[in-house]
């Protein structure tokens, strides 16, 4: 997407360790137009196939989460990554490994808010390794629930998240994918 891939160019910066810092627009201060844009497109790609919920994991991932549910209509459910004070029991919950951060936490979602006649979309900011992303994937597994695809923002393509959810058989989508960092520029992948 262009527009995307130009904001990334002006406003993101590398930093070590493969990580790319685009804290402007997405991961502190939000640019809630470019979200919007964000949003329909994920919509285009998804309006046809019967989905009835969104799923990301707080916090990145509500802010493209919710205008993609703005775009397509349906309900967004972000799964938490601490115990809630009213979220107590019932929950489907799943274990999410941070490569980054080097430590194992649970995400929960109420199982109120999931029904197996629904269809859900899993959005997020970033797919890097892939663990929020199969964290997700694991409980729409427990939950009998079918996955119309996956929606990120942005690819880290040369990291394992995107090999994971092909090997899913799931649809993925990104907005942006990043083949490689060279020389602290951004390297967009052409496919
Ligand atoms: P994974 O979710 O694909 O497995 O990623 P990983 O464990 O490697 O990364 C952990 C956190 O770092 C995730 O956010 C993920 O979105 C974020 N992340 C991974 N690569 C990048 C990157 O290149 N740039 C930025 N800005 N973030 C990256 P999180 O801990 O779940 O935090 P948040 O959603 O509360 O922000
Ligand atoms: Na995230
Ligand atoms: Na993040």
């Amino acid at each position: 997407m262009k527009i995307l891939e130009d904001r990334i160019r002006r406003d993101g910066t590398v930093l070590p360790g493969d990580v790319l810092k685009v804290d402007n627009f997405l991961n502190h201060q939000i640019d809630p137009q470019l979200m919007d844009e964000l949003g329909a497109e994920f919509a285009r790609y998804f309006e046809d196939v019967g989905v009835t919920k969104i799923l990301t994991v707080e916090s990145s991932g509500i802010a493209p989460a919710v205008m993609a549910g703005l775009h397509l209509k349906v309900p967004v459910i972000f799964a938490r990554k601490h115990k809630s004070l009213t979220l107590t029991d019932n929950l489907y919950t799943a274990k999410v490994y941070s490569y980054t951060k080097r430590v194992t936490n649970d995400i929960s979602i109420d199982r109120r808010f999931l029904s197996t006649t629904d269809k859900v979309l899993i959005i997020d900011d970033f797919l890097a390794n892939g663990q929020a992303v199969q964290g997700l994937l694991d409980i729409t597994t427990a939950a009998q629930i079918p996955v119309a695809g996956v929606g990120v923002v942005i690819e880290k393509r040369f990291q394992k998240g995107h090999e994971l959810v092909k090997a899913a058989g799931v649809p993925l989508v990104a907005l942006a994918s990043i083949a490689a960092f060279e020389d602290g520029q951004v390297a967009f992948s052409q496919d």
